[in-house]
């Protein structure tokens, strides 16, 4: 991962994930004591919004998990969002925000490691919203037990019906065996991005309608076999939705192989 802002690839993923602990709130706490301004990694919420506000009314309790300094809160109050809390595990991104911010009274900051919410009671927030944050995870030790830890609480703190929206470098055959276990109770659509800046080879780049349109998954998990990346670094938008368990009988569930980093 570059340290530097404003190389394009600040977009792209944690491909550096060997190299660096993203899991580890020291690493995230020096990394912020050396970036005072603000960084959104993957894509901005200009990028984000058609998807944000298809799924989370303005009026929705919102989750912000593993906020770093980013701006898609502050975007999405400017948006008309009235309620967001913004949980960080490093106290050096949660300082720095709550500070930056103590004057917008729609965005409250907690430190707080996603693993162990037990601060929130269950049903607390309409919906859950993930930038990177379980990419995190994945990249540290333990990474199938965190990723456990934190979708479970992720699920306890949703409302039936509520939005769990994950937004990843992860691609099905390594996302959906964490998000499909029927315990969460979540039925899943996806949505595939390219990273921002990203052109086409050879011709006019797609439309934007074309991404707005969910992606089907097989009932193995996976992306249609047919189905082409024009981005080979594409962003991946899980929309993960709280359902009734009676409601989720008939959805299939996909096998943990061994490859699901
Ligand atoms: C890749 S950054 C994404 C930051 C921000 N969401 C964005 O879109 O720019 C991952 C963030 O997750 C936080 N994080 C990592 N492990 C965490 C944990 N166990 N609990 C809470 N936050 C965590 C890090 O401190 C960091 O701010």
């Amino acid at each position: 991962m570059t340290t530097d802002p404003t190389k394009p690839n600040m977009f792209r993923d944690m491909s550096s994930c060997n190299t660096y602990n993203y899991g580890d709130a020291l690493y995230w706490d020096a990394r912020y004591v050396q970036e005072a301004g603000s960084f959104d990694w993957y894509q901005r919420y200009s990028a984000l919004r058609p998807f944000v506000r298809n799924y989370i009314p303005t009026s929705s309790r919102v989750l912000m998990v593993g906020c770093g300094n980013a701006l898609m809160s502050e975007d999405m109050v400017k948006d008309g969002y009235e309620d967001i809390m913004n949980i960080d595990i490093s106290s050096v991104a949660i300082d720095m925000m709550s500070k930056k911010n103590e004057d917008i009274p729609q965005l409250k900051y907690m430190k707080m490691d996603v693993r162990d919410m037990s601060f929130f009671p269950d049903d607390s927030f309409d919906s859950v919203i993930d930038k990177g944050t379980l990419d995190s995870l994945m990249c540290g030790t333990e990474a199938p037990v965190s990723a456990t830890q934190m979708l479970g609480e992720v699920s306890r703190l949703l409302k039936p019906g509520g939005i769990y929206m994950l937004i990843t470098y992860g691609d099905p055959k390594v996302r959906m065996v964490h998000l499909n276990r029927p315990v969460y109770c979540w039925k899943t659509e996806l949505y595939i991005i390219p990273r921002p800046g990203f052109e086409k080879p050879g011709s006019c780049s797609s439309s934007m309608k074309s991404y707005l349109e969910p992606i089907p998954i097989t009932e193995d998990g996976l992306l249609p076999a047919d189905f082409v990346l024009e981005d080979p670094d594409s962003h991946f938008i899980y929309v993960c939705k709280k359902m009734n368990h009676s409601d989720l009988s008939n959805l299939p569930t996909y096998p943990l192989s061994a490859n699901v980093l």
